[in-house]
C-alpha cells in the first residue's frame, strides 16, 4: 500500500491538484464513485460523447464565428478554450482531455461559490490547491482536514484518517444546500435577454433537508473510498432523462378520481423546479382504457415549453418570448380532466414520460437516432374502477 501511495504521489505530483486534475487520478481510491460518474451526463457533456449537444451546436450561429461559449458549463476543464475565449479569441473544440471529461470530479468539488449573473451565474473556482470542498455533518467546522496516521500503543494497528492525496474542506455551505448546481443550473440567457432555460429556483429555493442533491444525489450502498469502508456514498451518476430517470419516479405522483362526466387525472410534482427544463424536451400523459377484451387510448396530453419570435417557434438563439408553457411546474399539482364515462370494471392505464429531443425538431437537427426521439416511460400506474 505504501508503495502504491508513493508511485501516485511522484506520478501526480505531490498534493498538486494542478489546473485540471483528470478524474483518473480520484478512481484510484473512489472507484465506485468514479464508475457512476462514467455513465453520467456530466461525464457525456461534450459535443464527442452526447450526439444531442454536437447536433445543436453544429446548427449554432458560434460554431461559424468560432466560439465555443458552451464550454463554461459543458466542458470547464478546457482551459485553453476558456482562456481564448477570454482574450477574445477564437476557440472550437478539439478532442482532449478536458473535452472528453466533460463536468469532471474537480469542476465541481473545486467551486468555491457561485456569482450571480443575469445571462448566467459564474462559479467561483477555489485557488488553494490543496483542497476539495465536501459535505459532512459532523465535520462541519472543519475547514482544512489533513490526512493522519496514529500508531496504536505497541505500533501494530495504524489508524488512518483523512485522504493521503486532498485536504478536504467541510465549511462549504453549498455543498450541504445543493446551491453547488445552481452556477450551471440556473438559467441561460440569449443576446435578446431571453431565459431560453431556468430553473426558476429563487420561487422554491433549495434548502438543507431537501435540494438539487437530496432527490439526484441519493445515498446508496457501497464505500465511496477503497481506503476504508464507509458503507455508503451519494450516487454519482445523477439521474435525469437520459440516465436511471426511475430513481425520481418517487418524486411524481399520479392519483385517479372519478368525476360526474368523466374523470381526472392528477400529477403532482414534488421537485423544487419544472419537471422538464430543457426546451428540447416534451413531456407527455398518455392514458388508455381497458374495457373487457377491448383497449382504447384517449388523445395524449403534451407538457411543452416553446420559445420563439413574432408568434412562430424559433431556434433558442433567435428567440425573444415564451409562446407557450404548459410544463408542470415546481410544487405544482396538475388536475387533468377526461371527458369518458368509465364503466365498472374497466382499467385505466396512465403513463407519463417524455421525448428527449422533441421529435418535431429532431428533423431539423438531423438527430435520427430513435432512442433520443422516442416516448420513454417515467412512471405508469393502473386504477380499477370500482
Ligand atoms: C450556463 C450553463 C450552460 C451553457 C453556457 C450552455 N449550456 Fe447546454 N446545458 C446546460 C445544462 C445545465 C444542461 C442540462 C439541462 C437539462 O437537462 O435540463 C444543458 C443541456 C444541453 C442540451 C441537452 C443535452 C441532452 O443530452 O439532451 C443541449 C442540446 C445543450 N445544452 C446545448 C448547448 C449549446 C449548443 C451551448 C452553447 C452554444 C450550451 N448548451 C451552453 C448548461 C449550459
Ligand atoms: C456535478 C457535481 C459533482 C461531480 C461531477 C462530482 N461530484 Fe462528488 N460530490 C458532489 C457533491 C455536491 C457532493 C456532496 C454531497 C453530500 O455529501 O452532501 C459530493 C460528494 C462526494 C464524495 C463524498 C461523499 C459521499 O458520500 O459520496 C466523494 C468521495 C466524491 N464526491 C468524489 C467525487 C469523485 C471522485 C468524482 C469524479 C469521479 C466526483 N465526486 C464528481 C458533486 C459532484
Ligand atoms: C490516494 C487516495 C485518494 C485519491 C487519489 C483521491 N482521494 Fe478523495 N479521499 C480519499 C480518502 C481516504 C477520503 C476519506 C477521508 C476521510 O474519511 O477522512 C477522501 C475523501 C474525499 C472527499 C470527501 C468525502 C466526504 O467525507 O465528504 C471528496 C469530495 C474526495 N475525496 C474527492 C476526491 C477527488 C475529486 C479526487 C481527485 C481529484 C480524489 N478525491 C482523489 C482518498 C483519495
Ligand atoms: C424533490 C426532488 C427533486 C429536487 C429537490 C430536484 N429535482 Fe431535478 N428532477 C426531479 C425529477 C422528478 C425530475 C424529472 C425527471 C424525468 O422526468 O426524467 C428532475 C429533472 C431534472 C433535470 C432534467 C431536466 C430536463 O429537462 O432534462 C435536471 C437538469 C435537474 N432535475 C436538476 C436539478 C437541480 C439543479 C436541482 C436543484 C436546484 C434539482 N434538480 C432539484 C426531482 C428533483
Ligand atoms: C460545471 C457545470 C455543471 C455543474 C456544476 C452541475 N452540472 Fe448538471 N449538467 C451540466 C451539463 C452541461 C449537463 C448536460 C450535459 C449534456 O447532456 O450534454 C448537466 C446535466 C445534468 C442532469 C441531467 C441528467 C440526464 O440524465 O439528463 C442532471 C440531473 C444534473 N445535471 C444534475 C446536477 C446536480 C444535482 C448538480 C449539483 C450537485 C449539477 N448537475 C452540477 C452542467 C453542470
Amino acid at each position: 500500500m505504501k508503495f502504491l501511495l508513493f508511485l501516485l504521489f511522484t506520478l501526480s505530483g505531490l498534493n498538486a491538484l494542478d489546473e485540471f486534475t483528470s478524474s483518473q487520478v480520484c478512481q484510484k481510491c473512489h472507484p465506485v464513485i468514479y464508475n457512476e460518474y462514467y455513465q453520467s451526463q456530466h461525464r457525456k457533456a461534450s459535443i464527442f460523447s452526447d450526439p444531442v449537444h454536437k447536433a445543436v451546436w453544429d446548427k449554432h450561429p458560434f460554431k461559424k464565428k468560432g466560439i465555443y461559449e458552451c464550454a463554461k458549463c459543458h466542458t470547464p476543464n478546457d482551459k485553453v478554450i476558456l482562456t481564448k475565449l477570454k482574450n477574445h479569441e477564437k476557440a472550437l473544440p478539439v478532442k482532449n482531455r478536458g473535452q472528453l471529461e466533460g463536468v469532471s470530479c474537480v469542476s465541481c468539488h473545486n467551486i468555491k461559490s457561485i456569482q450571480k449573473h443575469s445571462q448566467s451565474n459564474v462559479n467561483i473556482i477555489t485557488t488553494n490547491k490543496h483542497i476539495l470542498y465536501s459535505a459532512r455533518e459532523s465535520e462541519k467546522s472543519n475547514n482544512d482536514k489533513k490526512y493522519k496516521m496514529q500508531k496504536s500503543l505497541f505500533g501494530f494497528v495504524n489508524k488512518e484518517s483523512g485522504s493521503p492525496y486532498h485536504d478536504i474542506d467541510f465549511t462549504n455551505e453549498i455543498f450541504y444546500n445543493g446551491n453547488v448546481c445552481m452556477g450551471c443550473h440556473s438559467h441561460k440567457e440569449n443576446s435578446h435577454k431571453l431565459q431560453v432555460c431556468t430553473s426558476k429556483i429563487s420561487e422554491h429555493p433549495n434548502t438543507e433537508k431537501e435540494n438539487c442533491i437530496t432527490c439526484h444525489m441519493p445515498k446508496v450502498p457501497g464505500s465511496f473510498t477503497t481506503l476504508r469502508d464507509t458503507h455508503t456514498h451519494r450516487f454519482h451518476g445523477f439521474s435525469g432523462p437520459n440516465h436511471k430517470a426511475s430513481m425520481l419516479r418517487k418524486y411524481l405522483s399520479i392519483e385517479f378520481q372519478k368525476a360526474t362526466d368523466g374523470f381526472n387525472i392528477i400529477l403532482k410534482n414534488s421537485a423544487n423546479h419544472p419537471l422538464l427544463l430543457h426546451p428540447l424536451r416534451v413531456g407527455m400523459l398518455k392514458v388508455s382504457i381497458e374495457s373487457g377484451s377491448k383497449k382504447s387510448n384517449l388523445k395524449p396530453v403534451k407538457f411543452i415549453r416553446i420559445i420563439g419570435k413574432n408568434g412562430h417557434p424559433t431556434p433558442p438563439w433567435v428567440a425573444t418570448e415564451v409562446l407557450k408553457d404548459t410544463q408542470i411546474q415546481a410544487k405544482e399539482r396538475r388536475i387533468i380532466h377526461f371527458k369518458r364515462t368509465l364503466e365498472a370494471h374497466d382499467k385505466v392505464i396512465v403513463q407519463v414520460g417524455e421525448f428527449i429531443v422533441n421529435p418535431k425538431m429532431a428533423k431539423k437537427l438531423n438527430i435520427s437516432n430513435n432512442n433520443l426521439t422516442a416516448f420513454r416511460i417515467f412512471k405508469e400506474e393502473r386504477f380499477d374502477v370500482k
